[in-house]
């Protein structure tokens, strides 16, 4: 069985309830009847039922005990545009901006989630980055512990033998040494929740152990110490390089008294260019698989998918979904 299998099986035994706001896109239809007919999760759809149900015919999927809710029709609109309306009206936002706010189902479905009437969400078929991410900054909001937003990816060899967390390759553009450190914190949770191994997470630099001088290195240094005072259980290093992180040889000459040197599975990157780019070299020309981005830091869970995703990809996500929390 590979890691997403087991990933889809653990799944099951959680139950989880996620809410898919994109129910007009064929891709969504078609994930929600495999969550469903897989009992990998219930499944709540937003969307006109009608349109939802004719569309499911035409593909043939069967939508049986998936709930589908139209927020033109829905008794909570008045309760969440005013719920967003306070959360947001420090930034000069009207009740009526608040009610337009909500006809978005993918704000709509951040507030279910918000509310409790969902575990989880998964959107980003159709639409941004951005969008998803503010939708869950709004309305979800921070977790305590870690009230920085950010992302992971797993990264899976060809072979499948050795997978890879990398983080932040998707959502902070330039993060503070405070935001690096919750960074590699909430990374090294999701990687031992979602693959149930002792992460050992690797501050990546120019440069190893102060053999050069900037300030950009003393920023990961600093992040660094941060973790380890914030979170003594988590085996952290730093500053390293790519090649001190991950191959032992080089480790030894490089950190030889580092306890994660040679052999780290969390790849924290500096900033988002550095780890936009990492993984899509990993991705493209190492042959690995990217499962993700995985959001991480909010309060309760909502992912984002790339616009070109397919349908296995929008089931993955979910799954690993529900296994966060
Ligand atoms: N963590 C915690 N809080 C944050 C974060 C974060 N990462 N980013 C923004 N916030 C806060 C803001 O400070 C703001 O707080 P406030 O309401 O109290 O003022 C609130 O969240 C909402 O922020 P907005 O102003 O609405 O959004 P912002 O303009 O800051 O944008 C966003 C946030 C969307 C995450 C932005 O940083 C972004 O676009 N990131 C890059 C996404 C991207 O394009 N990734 C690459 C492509 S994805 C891929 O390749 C797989």
């Amino acid at each position: 069985m590979n890691l997403l299998e087991v990933i889809r099986n653990q799944a099951k035994e959680k139950n989880k309830r996620i809410v898919l706001p994109e129910a007009h896109d064929e891709r969504v239809i078609r994930a929600a009847g495999i969550l469903n007919s897989e009992k990998i999760a219930q499944v709540i759809l937003i969307g006109n039922e009608d349109r939802i149900n004719n569309l499911a015919l035409k593909i043939d999927v069967s939508l049986q005990n998936i709930q589908i809710v139209d927020l033109q029709l829905s008794d909570d609109m008045t309760e969440f545009a005013e719920i967003y309306y306070l959360k947001r009206k420090h930034k000069g936002i009207s009740l009526n901006q608040a009610r337009k706010m909500m006809l978005n189902p993918t704000f709509f479905a951040a507030m279910m989630v918000a509310k409790d009437l969902a575990d989880g969400c998964v959107s980003g078929a159709d639409t941004t980055t951005g969008d998803v991410l503010r939708a869950a900054l709004h309305i979800i909001g921070t977790h305590p512990d870690t009230p920085t937003v950010s992302s992971d990816f797993f990264m899976i060899t060809p072979d499948e033998k050795k997978i890879w967390s990398f983080a932040d390759c998707a959502v902070l553009p330039e993060p503070t040494a405070e935001q690096l450190a919750d960074i590699a914190i909430a990374t090294a949770e999701t990687h031992r929740k979602v693959i149930k191994e002792e992460p050992l997470v690797a501050m990546l630099s120019f440069s190893t152990k102060g053999s050069a001088r900037h300030a950009l290195v003393d920023k990961v240094q600093q992040a660094t110490e941060l973790v380890r005072r914030k979170r003594p259980d988590i085996l952290v290093d730093g500053e390293l390089q790519l090649d001190a992180a991950i191959v032992p040889k080089v480790a030894s000459k490089k950190a030889p008294e580092s306890p994660v040197a040679g052999k780290a599975n969390v790849l924290i990157f500096p900033d988002l260019q550095a780890g936009n780019i990492g993984y899509k070299l990993t991705q493209r020309i190492a042959g690995c698989e990217a499962v993700g981005p995985i959001i991480q830091g909010l309060r309760k869970p909502m992912n984002d998918l790339s616009r070109g995703c397919s349908v296995d990809d929008i089931v993955n996500v979910a799954a690993i979904m529900c296994n966060m929390s």
